[in-house]
C-alpha cells in the first residue's frame, strides 16, 4: 500500500464513508474490471437492489486462468467484485466457488456495513458463473463421446 500517493476526491469521498485504503484500491484497480474478449465463459448476475455483474473468465484445465469482472453498480459492487476476481485469479474451480464472504472482506479490509450485499452479489456472480462453467463444460464434453 503506498501511502504517497495524492488523495483526490474519489479517494476522499470513499474514505469519509468507510472504505478501507485496500477496498479503495480494488475499487480503482482497472486490472480486475471490464471484460475478456472471447472469453472461455460468461456469466452475469443483478441482484435484488438492481445492480448487475458480470464475469468473464478463460479456464485451463480446472484452472481460472484469467478473469475480470464488469460492474453496473454502486463502489461497495465494483470494490467487491474486483477483489472477488482478484482472488479467484489462478484458482481452481473447486477454490473460486467455495471463497465465502469472510474471505473477501478480509481483503477489502473495510466497506460500510450497508454495502455487505455488495459483497454477496460478487460471490454469487462468481460462484454462478463457475457452477455454469462447469454445467456447459460437462455437458459439451458429454455430447462429445
Ligand atoms: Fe447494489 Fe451495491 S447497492 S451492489
Amino acid at each position: 500500500m503506498e501511502n504517497d500517493k495524492p488523495k483526490d476526491d474519489v479517494y476522499s469521498m470513499l474514505s469519509e464513508s468507510g472504505y478501507a485504503d485496500k477496498a479503495i484500491e480494488y475499487f480503482q484497480n482497472r486490472n480486475n474490471l471490464g471484460i475478456i474478449e472471447n472469453a472461455d465463459h460468461c456469466t452475469d448476475l443483478t441482484g435484488p437492489c438492481g445492480d448487475t455483474m458480470k464475469v468473464t473468465m478463460n479456464v485451463k484445465g480446472d484452472r481460472i486462468e484469467d478473469v475480470k469482472i464488469q460492474v453496473m453498480g454502486c463502489p461497495g459492487a465494483v470494490a467487491s467484485g474486483s477483489a472477488a476476481v482478484a482472488l479467484a485469479k489462478g484458482r481452481t474451480l473447486d477454490e473460486a466457488e467455495s471463497l465465502t464472504l469472510d474471505e473477501l472482506y478480509g481483503e477489502l479490509e473495510k466497506m460500510p456495513d450497508q454495502k455487505v450485499h455488495c459483497a454477496r452479489l460478487a460471490i454469487k456472480t462468481l460462484q454462478k458463473a463457475v457452477i455454469q462453467y462447469r454445467e456447459q463444460h460437462l455437458s459439451r464434453a458429454a455430447n462429445e463421446h
